[in-house]
């Protein structure tokens, strides 16, 4: 008896980017030097529509095993692991860093739900990266995908950083190359971000990473059991 596992359908989906796509990034040292807006000229292929029927060897799951480059010195990014959690609920632990969210944390156990749906089979899965400072190659960060819809070929981004990292440039430049690198790994057409409306560092983010804004979605999501209104960014993969 075949079961589902046995031939597992992957698809590989790429789409066509006007080469003259230019990512906006702003390399900062990581440690408080600044440094200038760079612009990246992309140069990504067409690749069809590829269909591939694989016998699985095990259960597909939507760990990201080759992450995409950051363009700032110093920052890379790996799967985020469970083992990351302490690290992780360090920071997001903290009043100042999620006032201006929707997380309702109260113990490191509060994550674990995200590391099981992690492992899901489902390609509507949520994907999570860690953002990794090679200086000492601390987790310092994380940034990922969740509302992944495959009909639409759409997704919201998502990511935080220890607040000692705020404002030198890296929530920009992990967002801008995690978005791009998005659309080529899994066939987006948007990539959406939705930012409380008083969180004007992360709609800055949005905005230096190409996306744009559409408008703002009333009681969208509860924040901490009150309802909060939230402002809704995209890009395109044809921006
Ligand atoms: C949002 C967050 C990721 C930004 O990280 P970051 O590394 O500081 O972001 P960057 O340095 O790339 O850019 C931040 C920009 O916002 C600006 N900014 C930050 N706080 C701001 C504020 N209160 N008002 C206006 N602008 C602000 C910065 O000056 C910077 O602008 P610039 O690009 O013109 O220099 C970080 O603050 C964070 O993790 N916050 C907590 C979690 C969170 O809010 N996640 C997003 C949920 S939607």
């Amino acid at each position: 008896m075949t079961s589902h596992l046995d031939t597992e359908v992957i698809f590989i989906r790429a789409l066509r980017v006007p080469p003259r796509r230019r990512v906006l990034s702003r390399p900062k040292h990581p440690h408080g030097r600044s440094g200038r807006i760079a612009a990246h000229p992309v140069d990504i292929s067409f690749h069809p529509l590829k269909r591939l029927s694989v016998q699985a060897q095990g259960p597909a799951h939507m760990r990201i095993t080759k992450a995409p480059e950051v363009d700032y010195p110093g920052i890379s990014l790996r799967q985020l692991e469970r083992t990351d959690i302490p690290q992780w609920y360090a920071y997001l632990s903290k009043q100042h860093v999620v006032q201006h969210t929707s997380w309702n944390l109260s113990s490191e156990s509060d994550l674990l739900p995200m590391f099981d749906a992690i492992d899901s089979t489902l390609f509507t899965s949520i994907r999570r990266l860690a953002i990794i400072d090679g200086v000492n190659d601390n987790m310092i960060g994380t940034i990922g995908l969740h509302s992944i819809s495959e009909a639409n070929k759409s997704a919201e981004v998502a990511y935080d950083l220890a607040p000692e990292f705020w404002g030198k440039g890296i929530a920009s430049a992990v967002c801008s190359a995690f978005t791009q690198w998005a659309f080529l790994e899994y066939g987006f057409i948007r990539v959406q971000g939705t930012v409380l409306e008083t969180n004007l560092g992360s709609a800055k983010v949005l905005r230096n990473s190409g996306f744009q804004f559409e408008g703002r979605l009333r009681s969208f999501r509860i924040v901490r059991t009150k309802p909060g209104n939230f402002d809704m960014y995209a890009r395109l993969s044809t921006d």
